[in-house]
């Protein structure tokens, strides 16, 4: 027999309590008994008895270990053997949450089979062990309820409109005149003060918190877009309607409810879909095919745009994009930093620039701090810019005194 396969006769003990072990069985075929010295340390008590398709052997994988109980074969027996590596990879890739109350559940029921009282989660005896042992336990559990105690902390952040949405214009580089914003979200904590996105939104992502603050964000961002759209009418500012982009996580993509609460949204407010881009990146393109060539057809069909976010930080296959149609490719500032390297980092921009001017897209060119760099991508065919040289991401009310003094 392989490796991975053990063979036992009737009466084989496979092994003994408080034996150290490293892989957890799968029963394929006979009947194993699960045994447990009795307390009084005289005769063996049948803990279980297990055939076909049940696992065991799992408890040591965790914390301690060592067995909990003995294992012996009632009559021929066919075993598959699942490793430490295997289970520890698959574990690695769990939820800490999970993980912690994996070991939870697994201390208290060697606990009870001891016949002692259960023992309380992290007090469990020590063992000289690296990934799964005790250091790991404590990782995790520190892990698994800070990240309680922050998803909390953004729910009520929610609740209580903690966050802000700041507004970063998008400038043409034909007449340096803005064509719109993207909404970007800021949290104003009591404490910590304003908490920038990535130190929150990766974690919103993991739960449908992302959903309900995307809401939040749509809600604000039209709200925004109708007074800047009133601030330009009212001045009369010669430039054509502002568009509003709006970042959007995986979650959210895969909302059903997103371009409907996107509608609901719009009707409350004296804003035309044309004017509303949704920023999503490639990968998440790329994730989700099928949804994503469903949500782009579902924008198209109200008239909702859709942008090609962080643009050359992924894979950036160029062979997909002519499958994804996209109105806007947006280039990371990474393009603008390879400028100032060698000559290449222009061929290659000027290339994609093309590109996406082939396939029908327009090119917004972000990270631009520079009078120069905005001069080079001009001449290089980006159409926008976006980026700290034409302003910073602001609050609305500072964002309206700019648009109002616009040329
Ligand atoms: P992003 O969508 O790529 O947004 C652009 C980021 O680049 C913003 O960072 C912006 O402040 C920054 N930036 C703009 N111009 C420059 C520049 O000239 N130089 C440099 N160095 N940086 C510049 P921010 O606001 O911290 O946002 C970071 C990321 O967080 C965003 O990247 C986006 O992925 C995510 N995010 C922000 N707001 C939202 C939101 O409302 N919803 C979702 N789902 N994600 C958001
Ligand atoms: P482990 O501790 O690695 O080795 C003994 C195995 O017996 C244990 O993993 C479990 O798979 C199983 N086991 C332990 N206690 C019980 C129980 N009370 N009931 C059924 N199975 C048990
Ligand atoms: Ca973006
Ligand atoms: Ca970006």
């Amino acid at each position: 027999m392989d490796k991975f396969r053990r063979r036992l006769a009737p009466g084989d003990t496979l092994f003994e309590q408080g034996e150290h072990g490293d892989c957890a069985y799968i029963v394929e075929s006979g009947v194993i008994e699960i045994v447990c010295d009795d307390a009084s340390g005289k005769a063996a008590k049948v803990l279980a008895r297990l055939g076909s398709q049940d696992i065991f052997g799992e408890m040591a994988l965790f914390g301690e270990r060592t067995r909990s109980a003995g294992a012996r074969a009632a009559g021929d027996a066919v075993l598959t053997v699942v490793t430490h590596d295997y289970l520890t990879e698959r574990l690695q890739a769990s939820d800490p949450m999970l993980r912690h109350l994996l070991r939870t559940l697994t201390k208290r029921l060697r606990g009870m089979n001891n016949g002692a009282a259960t023992t309380a989660a992290g007090s469990g005896a020590k063992a000289a062990d690296g990934e799964v042992g005790p250091a790991k336990d404590d990782e995790d559990r520190n892990l698994a309820l800070s990240r309680v105690r922050a998803e909390q902390d953004l729910t009520v952040a929610l609740e209580q409109e903690q966050f802000r949405l700041y507004f970063q214009p998008i400038h043409r580089l034909s007449d340096g005149s803005i064509a719109g914003y993207e909404a970007l979200i800021r949290w104003l904590h009591p404490e910590r003060g304003l908490v920038p996105p990535v130190q929150f939104i990766p974690l919103a992502e993991e739960s449908d918190l992302i959903v309900r603050m995307g809401h939040w964000i749509t809600d604000r961002a039209c709200a925004a877009l109708s007074e800047f759209e009133a601030l330009r009418k009212e001045k009369n500012l010669r430039i054509p309607p502002l568009f509003m982009s709006l970042n959007l996580s995986g979650r959210q993509f895969q909302d059903p409810d997103l371009l409907p609460t996107l509608d609901r949204t719009l009707a409350r407010y004296p804003v035309d879909p044309q004017q509303i881009k949704l920023e999503v990146t490639e990968s998440l393109m790329l994730r989700a095919f099928d949804e994503s060539v469903r949500l782009l057809k579902d924008c198209r069909s109200r008239g909702v745009k859709v942008s090609l976010d962080d643009f050359g930080t992924g894979y950036s296959s160029l062979s997909y994009l002519h499958r994804l149609p996209v109105n806007t490719l947006k280039l990371d500032r990474s393009f603008v930093l390879a400028l100032d390297v060698d000559d290449s980092g222009r061929k290659i921009l000027a290339a994609i620039v093309r590109l996406a001017h082939d396939l029908g897209m327009d090119v917004i060119t972000e990270g631009i701090e520079t009078l120069q760099q905005s001069a080079v991508l001009r001449e290089l065919g980006s159409d926008m810019a976006q980026g700290y040289y034409f302003g910073k991401p602001v609050p609305q009310a500072t964002a309206m005194e700019t648009l109002q003094n616009h040329p």
